[in-house]
């Protein structure tokens, strides 16, 4: 029997969408990068795992594991909130790789306080790393986006940058405004980025991630006590797992959604529905 090239085809490209190209994933050591940075691979790409220069021994495992099941990464470490490690993150992944496809924008912190307590520095480590963190590793993506232009073969974008963003860039919380405010201007930099960047063929989307079981708020979820309040605020009844921000990061970075741009795609069990009204309020 002749094989039918045409559907082969697709079906790679269905399972394995992003191959030939490279994606770099900031805060790959841990929770959702770490998540997103498997699943970019496991789809075909090339990946950069990014890491704090404390966490590298989590980011070799990252690495490895990807390794184990014939992806290609490499581990580079970079403080996000500096620009001269974010240039040298960028200047080795297009040294190693050749270019950079698709940025995901994943590193992030909480250091929670009550609002009169918190100090100044608590409130400006979380934003430069949340916000000013996300604007210089998209500023370095979006130049060489523009510099290499499309690859028709490969995608019809020059490029993909996934913003990781939160719930809480819509939903208020006490306790947490730093990484709140973070948020919100994360939702903001997302679109506007979008906006100035659609018409060099550069996609800018985000995601807002509910509760996930990571080691962010482990707290939330590690006793089952916690684990059955925090079940009161998702409707579908269970907590994210870090793959279900995975598996959005790969459809967000493949050409499925490629007339999407300046989008959150919320993942949250129905975290944002208003839950309190289900009982007509
Ligand atoms: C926070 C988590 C929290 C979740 C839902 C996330 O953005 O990092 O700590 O559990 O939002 O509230």
């Amino acid at each position: 029997m002749i094989p039918n090239l045409g559907e082969k085809r697709m079906t790679t490209e269905l399972e394995r969408p992003l191959v030939g190209q490279v994606a770099l994933v900031s805060g790959a050591s841990s929770g959702l990068g770490h998540a997103c940075a498997v699943a970019l691979a496991r789809a075909g790409a090339q990946v950069v795992v990014n890491h704090h220069p404390h966490d590298i021994d989590k980011a070799h495992e990252v690495v490895a594991e990807i390794n184990a099941f014939g992806g290609q990464a490499i581990p580079f470490p970079a403080d996000v909130s500096d620009q001269a490690q974010v240039q040298s993150l960028f200047a080795q992944a297009k040294q190693i790789f050749g270019t950079v496809h698709i940025l995901v924008n994943n590193a992030g912190i909480q250091q929670d306080a009550k609002f009169t307590e918190m100090s100044l520095d608590q409130w400006q480590r979380v934003i430069d790393v949340n916000l000013t963190g996300q604007f210089l590793c998209a500023q370095e993506a979006c130049r060489e986006f523009i510099r290499r232009g499309v690859q028709k073969d490969l995608s019809p974008a020059a490029g993909k940058i996934i913003c990781m963003s939160s719930v809480h860039q819509a939903i208020p919380w006490a306790g947490h405004v730093n990484y709140s405010a973070s948020k919100g201007g994360v939702m903001m930099l997302m679109e506007s980025l979008a906006q100035e960047m659609a018409p060099h063929r550069i996609r800018v989307n985000a995601i807002a991630p509910g509760a996930v079981r990571t080691p962010i708020n482990r707290d939330a979820w590690d006793t089952p006590e916690a684990l059955n309040k925090l079940l009161t605020l998702i409707p579908y009844g269970r907590i994210g797992e870090p793959d279900d921000i995975g598996r959005a990061a790969v459809w967000l970075a493949s050409d499925a959604s490629d007339y999407i741009t300046g989008t959150t795609l919320v993942v949250d069990g129905g975290m944002m529905l208003y839950s309190a009204f289900n009982n007509n309020g």
